[in-house]
C-alpha cells in the first residue's frame, strides 16, 4: 500500500499553474498547506494566482518561465530551493495541442507540442531528480489525459506526446524503485479549462472538448489525493475514464467505432475561427480566465447523447 504523506509544509513546484488544471491543483495543494512555487510564461496571471493563494492564507512564490527553454526550468528550481531550501513535489501541467489533420499540421507545430508537453515534463524531471536523489524523497506527480493510452482524430501530434510522456513516466517508476523518490499520473478527461480558447487550430472553426467535459476541480482533488498517497495512477473520472479503459479493454473496436465515426463532428463547433498559432510558441495575454470559456457538462446530461456542437 501506498505510503501516507501529511502535506502540510510540503514545498511544490507547479507548472502549467497560469490556468487551467495547474491553476485549481495549485490552490488546493495551497488549502491542504502546501508551499507553492508557480510557473508559467504569463506572470500577470500566475501573480493573479499568487493573490488568491495568500488571501486563503498560503504561500506562493512566481518564477515565470518557458519549459521549452533549459534555462528557465534550472533557474525555477533554483529559486524554488533559494526560497523554501527544498522541493518535495514537481506538479508537471505545461502543455499545449494543435487542432488540424495530421498532414494539415505544420511540422513546427508537431515539433512544439512535443516540446512543450512531452520534453518540458522531462527537463522539470531532470532538473529536479537531483534534489529529490539528494533528499532521498520527492515525488513526481504527471497530469497526463486519456489521451495518454488513447486516440482522438485531429489530435494526433498531442495525443503521440502524451502517449510518450505516460511511457516515460512509467518508465521511470521502474528505474526510482526502492529510491524513496514516487511517481504519479493523473489520467485527465475533457475539462473546463482556456486549453480550447488557447490551442491553434489549422480547421478554419472554433474547436471543443470531447465531451462531456468536467470541472476542472475533479482533476485538482485527484491531484491533491496523488499528493498525500503517491506511487499510482489515477483515472478521476467514471464515464470519460473507468468506463472508458475498461470498455477499450474488452471491445476496442466500439470506441474507436464511435471516434472514427464522431470525433471530428464533436470537437468542432460551426463557428468560424482564424487561429493558426494560438498560445504554440507565445503565451495569449488576453486570456479567458483560469477556467476559458467552455463550462462543464451538467452531470445529468453526461449519459446522455451529447448536442451538436453550438456557435456561440
Ligand atoms: N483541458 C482538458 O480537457 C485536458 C484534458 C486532458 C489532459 N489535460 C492536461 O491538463 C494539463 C493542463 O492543461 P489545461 O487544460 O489546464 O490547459 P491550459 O489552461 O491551456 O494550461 C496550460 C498551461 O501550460 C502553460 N504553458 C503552455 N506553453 C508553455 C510553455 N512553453 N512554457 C511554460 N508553460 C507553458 C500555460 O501557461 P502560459 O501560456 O502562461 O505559459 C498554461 O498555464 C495538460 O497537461 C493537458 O495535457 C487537459
Amino acid at each position: 500500500m501506498a505510503h501516507r504523506e501529511d502535506l502540510k509544509g510540503q514545498i511544490a513546484i507547479v507548472t502549467g499553474a497560469s490556468s487551467g488544471v495547474g491553476w485549481q491543483s495549485a490552490l488546493r495543494l495551497s488549502e491542504a498547506g502546501v508551499k507553492l512555487c508557480v510557473t508559467a510564461r504569463r506572470r500577470s496571471a500566475l501573480e493573479k494566482l499568487r493573490a488568491e493563494v495568500l488571501q486563503r492564507g498560503g504561500e506562493c512564490l512566481v518564477c515565470e518561465g518557458d519549459v521549452t527553454v533549459p534555462e528557465d526550468v534550472e533557474r525555477v528550481v533554483r529559486e524554488c530551493v533559494a526560497r523554501y531550501g527544498r522541493v518535495d513535489l514537481l506538479v508537471n501541467a505545461a502543455a499545449v495541442q494543435s487542432y488540424g489533420h495530421f498532414d494539415q499540421l505544420p511540422w513546427e507545430h508537431i515539433t512544439r507540442v512535443f516540446d512543450v508537453t512531452c520534453f518540458g515534463y522531462f527537463r522539470f524531471a531532470r532538473a529536479v531528480l537531483p534534489h529529490f536523489r539528494a533528499q532521498g524523497h520527492g515525488h513526481l506527480l504527471n497530469v497526463q489525459s486519456m489521451l495518454s493510452s488513447g486516440s482522438a482524430p485531429l489530435l494526433s501530434a498531442y495525443a503521440a506526446a502524451k502517449h510518450a510522456t505516460l511511457g516515460w513516466a512509467q518508465s521511470l517508476e521502474l528505474e526510482l524503485a526502492g529510491t524513496g523518490i514516487h511517481i504519479s499520473n493523473v489520467m485527465v478527461p475533457s475539462v473546463s479549462t482556456p486549453m480550447f480558447d488557447h490551442a491553434p487550430t489549422m480547421l478554419g472553426k472554433k474547436p471543443v472538448p470531447v465531451p462531456p467535459t468536467y470541472d476542472v476541480d475533479l482533476v485538482a482533488r485527484a491531484v491533491v489525493r496523488l499528493a498525500r498517497r503517491p506511487g499510482r495512477t489515477s483515472v478521476p473520472a467514471f464515464l470519460q475514464g473507468r468506463l472508458m479503459l475498461w470498455l477499450n479493454g474488452i471491445a476496442p473496436s466500439v470506441g474507436k467505432a464511435v471516434l472514427r465515426r464522431y470525433g471530428e463532428w464533436m470537437q468542432t463547433t460551426t463557428t468560424p475561427l482564424h487561429r493558426p498559432e494560438g498560445n504554440l510558441f507565445a503565451p495569449v495575454e488576453e486570456g479567458v480566465g483560469p477556467r476559458g470559456s467552455v463550462p462543464p457538462t451538467p452531470a445529468w446530461l453526461r449519459f446522455t447523447a451529447p448536442p451538436a456542437p453550438a456557435s456561440p
